[in-house]
């Protein structure tokens, strides 16, 4: 399969759900800037659409292209949210994170009416796991916090988990909200909901990439085709 058709394909769909005059949450990575791409040429056609981007990235590309960027404050309703994904399974639970944004993007994601998940077939898992669980960080005390999430994961069956702070040349890597990020090697997560819950209640955690009963469509794309699965 090629993944960059797939990948397009799948923003060419969900660009079918979006109206003039929306607001939108505006995901990050390869997949969600096939999406900006498309939705600077309906501005260059004449529509009228609002942005909320989910990273600094997303944010450069949308003004480039056009897209009106809008802060969200607590009076914004953001119509519909498109983004990429990592990991999809059965459920429409999801692995985000793998761009760094996953704040930002649950943030968004949480926030509007409707959330859109766009991605290329290989993305599509019976289990969730295979790829690192990212979460999210304060640089203050970071190693005491991993030490506490080895513990937690420990207690919730993952003995084997290997986390690692993420890195590139050299450096870690600082999120757009300025915090760390810990992949999560945990092989197969067979309950997410709890494992995002017990994470996120410890004292350092900002937030994971474990996005459970947030997704209402995922459209996936192939070579020749795309389809479509709904939240039950
Ligand atoms: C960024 C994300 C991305 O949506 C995810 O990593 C998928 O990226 P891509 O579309 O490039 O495969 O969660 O934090």
């Amino acid at each position: 399969m090629d993944k960059d058709l797939g990948k397009r394909r799948s923003a060419e769909e969900a660009a079918k759900y979006v109206e003039r005059g929306m607001t939108l949450g505006l995901g990050t990575g390869s997949t969600a800037a096939y999406l900006v791409d498309i939705l600077g040429e309906r501005v260059k056609e004449g529509w009228q659409l609002r942005g909320v981007p989910t990273s600094e990235e997303t944010r450069r590309h949308a003004e480039r292209v056009g897209i009106e960027i809008i802060e969200p404050d607590e009076t914004t309703q953001i119509d519909l949210a498109i983004d990429g994904a990592d990991e999809v399974d059965p459920n429409l639970n999801l692995i985000k994170g793998g761009g760094a944004a996953l704040l930002r993007e649950k943030i968004v994601a949480n926030a509007a009416k409707k959330f859109i998940v766009i991605a290329d077939k290989s993305k599509r898992v019976t289990a969730l796991g295979a790829f690192p669980l990212p979460v999210e960080i304060t640089p203050f005390g970071w190693a005491l916090t991993v030490r506490a999430m080895r513990e937690a994961l420990k207690a919730s069956g993952f003995e084997q988990a290997k986390l690692t702070l993420r890195a590139r040349d050299g450096a870690p890597v600082i999120t757009d909200g300025g915090n760390l990020i810990i992949d999560c090697e945990l092989g197969r997560i067979e309950n997410p909901a709890p494992l995002d819950a017990k994470l996120s209640s410890l004292p350092g955690v900002v937030e994971t990439g474990l996005f459970t009963d947030m997704t209402d469509l995922v459209i996936f794309g192939d070579d020749n085709d795309v389809s479509i699965a709904k939240a039950a």
